[in-house]
């Protein structure tokens, strides 16, 4: 258990710098190939449906757009980062490396303010990602895609074709991950049902959370987010996360699931499910980071230190990474035996 966290963590950081060698990597390289074997997971809904609180309850801070309407218009690649032994959380955007995040507000803004950069302000969408990382030691090692919310109708500002142009952004993102949470049925989807204290009294979602209106391979988790008003009110996200505890913990209708509901439920049931689709990726990884340390040795020598330093710095972080995930991946695969050499 312990070695998977850390693969995880490792995995997440390869994932990382393989982005930021996107530039130097091209279309067909090994590095796009790896991204694409590593393990990641987007939610999927309807517009307002709540998918943007979902990702911030699991983070724990409070750090997205949200809102009425569609708030959400890229697609934000969200790494979470979990720090041992360091009291200290912050962000770093992909596009602004060298800045450390601290005042999480100040996120928001730079996601709005990034979002604005591509597609103006407007009510447009645009299928460039923003990449986001965040270093925590609450946080559980995750690779999460917050994806604009699926709608039926254009409104006033947006293309005729918003409606096809958000639906083929979000499979684009889906046929790539290996789960997803929110509203989509199948093997790779986990689901989530938001606003469960929204619901009419009287009522109760026990069919769907029970299983027996969408029968999924992976139970549904109910989920309490912070309300329109609790976000006028800046409610702090640990007060609501202890609501949200509170809330299944004393349901009349809930309370037998309590245990297996809420969104730090989800957090620990995702990385559970993450940690079993990187075991059985882990050979097909492990060739691949082979040839990418050969093809990197080679772009090394010919691209010489002295002259790219960015980019052969950039590579020998890979290198290094890749070294690590080598050393660890035949640790894993010895079950820890002393002096294993396989
Ligand atoms: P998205 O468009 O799917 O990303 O949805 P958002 O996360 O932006 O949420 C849309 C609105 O629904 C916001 O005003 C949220 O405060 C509200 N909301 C989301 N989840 C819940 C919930 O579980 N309960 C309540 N009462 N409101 C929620
Ligand atoms: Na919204
Ligand atoms: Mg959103």
């Amino acid at each position: 258990m312990a070695t998977m966290q850390s693969l995880i963590g490792l995995v997440n950081r390869i994932q990382r710098a393989c982005t930021a060698l996107g530039d130097y990597g091209g279309g067909d390289s090994t590095f796009s190939s790896l991204w694409d074997a590593l393990p990641s997971v987007a939610v999927v809904g309807g517009q307002s449906s709540g998918k943007s609180s979902v990702l911030e309850s699991i983070v724990g801070r409070d750090f997205l757009p949200r809102g009425s309407g569609i708030v959400t218009r890229r697609p934000l690649v969200l790494q979470l980062h979990q720090t041992e032994g360091r009291e200290e959380e912050y962000a770093e955007f992909g596009h602004l490396p060298r800045r450390r995040f601290t005042d999480f507000s100040l996120v928001r803004k730079e996601i709005q303010d990034e979002t604005d950069r591509i597609t103006g302000k407007t009510k447009q969408i645009s299928p460039i990602p923003i990449h986001l990382s965040i270093y925590s030691p609450h946080v559980v090692n995750l690779t999460l895609i917050d994806l604009p919310g699926l709608t039926k109708v254009a409104v006033e500002g947006q293309s005729e074709t918003i409606v096809e142009d958000i639906e083929n952004m979000v499979r684009l993102y889906v046929e790539k991950v290996d789960c997803l949470i929110v509203d989509i049925r199948g093997e790779r989807t986990f689901g989530v049902l938001t606003k469960l204290d929204l619901m009419d009294k009287g009522t109760n979602a026990l069919d769907v959370l029970e299983g027996r209106a969408y029968r999924l391979q992976h139970p549904w988790v109910g989920i309490v987010n912070r309300s329109q008003a609790d976000i006028n009110k800046n409610t702090d996200m640990m007060y609501a996360r202890r609501r949200e505890r509170e809330y299944f913990a004393t349901s009349p209708d809930y309370g037998h699931l309590a245990n297996k509901m809420g969104s730090e439920y989800l957090a620990k049931l995702l990385s559970e499910h993450l940690e079993k689709v990187i075991k059985g990726k882990l050979p097909g990884i492990t060739s691949m980071i082979n040839k990418g340390i050969e093809e990197m040795e080679a772009e090394l020598d010919h691209l010489g230190r002295p002259i790219a330093v960015d980019a052969g710095a950039q590579l020998y972080t890979i290198l290094e990474l890749c070294r690590a995930f080598d050393k660890i991946f035949k640790e894993h695969l010895d079950g820890g035996r002393p002096g294993g050499d396989r």
